[in-house]
């Protein structure tokens, strides 16, 4: 599905980091142009330099040091003196300003960043209370004051922010791990067909990281994402081998209306 709207054949790849999912070459071909961002600049420019595409830059911009929860600045400052209140964190959360430089795109794909926002602006920001700790979906001591509703806030901001990103007509790819090995060992050596089974039931039973449960993303485009979506599609999942982890990884497709 490619957007066919006066954005023309653009991409935008929302946390490319280091791109080991991505085939620069691959997507020269398909769009005329196509613009990287990450909040980490150097992993950006290493991706540059790793899949030798300097010859490519005529099509491809890189946006770095971009924080794309829209949240981290406001945080930051707020610290150590803790002023951001709840109510104020998850307005701002939900609500992320569109990043200055980004404009709309008719592909913006969110590359296995939900779930790293969530880690590391919700529950990061959540340890730093005194409340009781318990291990989160991440396996990090957490804080549970406010923690659900920090990480669904984000979500629905990163949804926000997808659907403002996205030019009529336009088609938004959400890819976003959503359970791992360390709590679902069977990741490691389920069989491939049998993976989609596991994972069903893994949702089922509430196993999954907060805010990333595949059914309830591919449900809240059609109500959350800021602009209207039809036809939301949502991939088989596929493993994602990372260290010695594994995850469950899935893909949700939708297409603005024009
Ligand atoms: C799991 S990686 C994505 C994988 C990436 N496509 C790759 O192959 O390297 C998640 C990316 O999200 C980026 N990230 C984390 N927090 C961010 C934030 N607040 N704003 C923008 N990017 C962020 C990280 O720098 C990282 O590159």
């Amino acid at each position: 599905m490619v957007g066919n709207h006066d954005a023309g054949r653009s991409l935008c790849v929302l946390g490319a980091g280091n791109g080991n999912d991505l085939d620069l070459a691959a997507l020269c071909q398909r769009y005329d142009r196509i613009t990287l961002v990450d909040l980490d600049h150097e992993a950006l420019k290493h991706l540059i330099e790793s899949q030798k595409a300097d010859s490519l830059s005529r099509q491809i911009e890189i946006v770095g040091g971009v924080d794309l929860s829209g949240i981290l600045e406001e945080q930051r400052e707020s610290s150590p003196g803790g002023d951001l209140s709840l109510e104020r964190w998850i307005e701002r959360a939900r609500n992320p300003a569109k990043p200055e430089p980004l404009s709309q795109y008719s592909v913006v794909a969110s590359t296995c960043l939900l779930t790293q926002l969530i880690d590391s602006v919700a529950i990061g920001e959540v340890q730093t209370s005194s409340s009781p700790t318990e291990t989160g979906s991440h396996g990090k001591p957490v804080s549970k004051t406010g923690l659900a509703e920090r990480c669904l806030a984000i979500r629905d901001g990163h949804l926000r922010l997808l659907g403002e990103l996205v030019a009529p007509g336009g088609v938004i790819v959400l890819i976003t791990d959503f359970v791992s090995s360390d709590t679902l060992p069977e990741l490691f050596d389920v069989d491939e067909r049998d993976l989609g089974r596991l994972c069903s039931s893994a949702i089922n039973g509430g196993n999954f990281f907060t805010g990333a449960n595949p059914l309830v993303l591919a449900h809240s485009f059609k109500t959350r994402s800021g602009a209207e979506t039809f036809e939301v599609r949502l991939a088989p999942p596929w493993r994602w081998q990372m260290g010695n982890r594994a995850f469950a990884v899935t893909a949700i497709t939708t297409r603005r209306n024009l």
